[in-house]
């Protein structure tokens, strides 16, 4: 196993804890009314959902809500023990696998909407965002939706970064010790997101949200997209 594969399975097997909430972000696409983002709320029920690098499964009570049927993938076969046993914890029904952003185990054209929660930029060794995005492609039904947040400059994450091509950097400074090591994937604006995704999605719309907590500034972008 990749070092850094290592580093993020510790941390779910550390963390593993009763308060399971979905992200704030999650929250207001799925559920929200904005005037520029297009998702159909009635269109939920029984749909294929995947939530690609579901973590500590925070988000799959909120997709449970909206009656989605679900499915997740993260990277290694413990976290995926541990999501069992949370989702058991809690009385949600998915289908949880292991697998990584460039090689999803799920046959072409088989879900609805995905859902990438802080995950799709996370770039694995001889890969490129490029290839993430071509397995979300494959995986998709022709217009299903993509939901999916990307870093936006001056995240704190990406202090002292160190740039490699094409928006590629390497992760050197996490206050929080966990992603060091990693290659993310960052966009300057939304004009290279429109750029990068367009060869495989339409009716893109993208929000920018800037946070400060107590000293941790979090820049990010949502896109919410159809699969061409
Ligand atoms: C910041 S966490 C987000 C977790 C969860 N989506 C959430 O909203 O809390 C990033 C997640 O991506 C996973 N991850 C890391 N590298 C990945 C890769 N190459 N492909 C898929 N998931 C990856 C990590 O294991 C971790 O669970």
């Amino acid at each position: 196993m990749e070092n850094v594969q290592k580093t993020y399975t510790d941390f779910h097997e550390r963390k593993h804890s009763k308060h399971v909430y979905p992200t704030e972000w999650v929250i207001r696409t799925i559920l929200g009314k904005y005037p520029n983002l297009h998702l159909n709320t009635g269109s939920y029920k029984n749909s294929k959902i995947l939530d690609l690098g579901f973590g500590d499964c925070r988000n799959m009570p909120l997709l449970n809500n909206c009656d989605f049927d679900i499915y997740g993938v993260d990277i290694s076969d413990e976290i995926v023990t541990l999501g069992k046993k949370t989702l058991t914890e809690l009385g949600i029904s998915a289908t949880l696998k292991r697998g990584v952003n460039a090689n999803i185990p799920f046959d072409e054209n088989y879900f609805d909407f995905l859902l990438a929660c802080h995950s799709c930029y996370y770039v694995d060794k001889d890969t490129t965002f490029n290839d993430n995005l071509k397995e979300i492609f494959r995986v998709q039904k022709s217009g299903a939706f993509f939901i999916a947040s990307l870093p936006a400059p001056n995240n704190f994450i990406l202090k002292d970064c160190k740039r490699l091509d094409k928006g590629h950097v390497i992760i050197t400074n996490d206050i929080y010790g966990l992603r060091n090591g990693y290659i993310f994937k960052t966009f300057e604006d939304e004009e290279e997101i429109i750029k990068t995704f367009s060869p495989y999605f339409k009716n893109i719309t993208i929000c920018k949200c800037e946070d400060n907590f107590w000293g941790v500034q979090i820049n990010f972008f949502i896109v919410v997209a159809n699969k061409i």
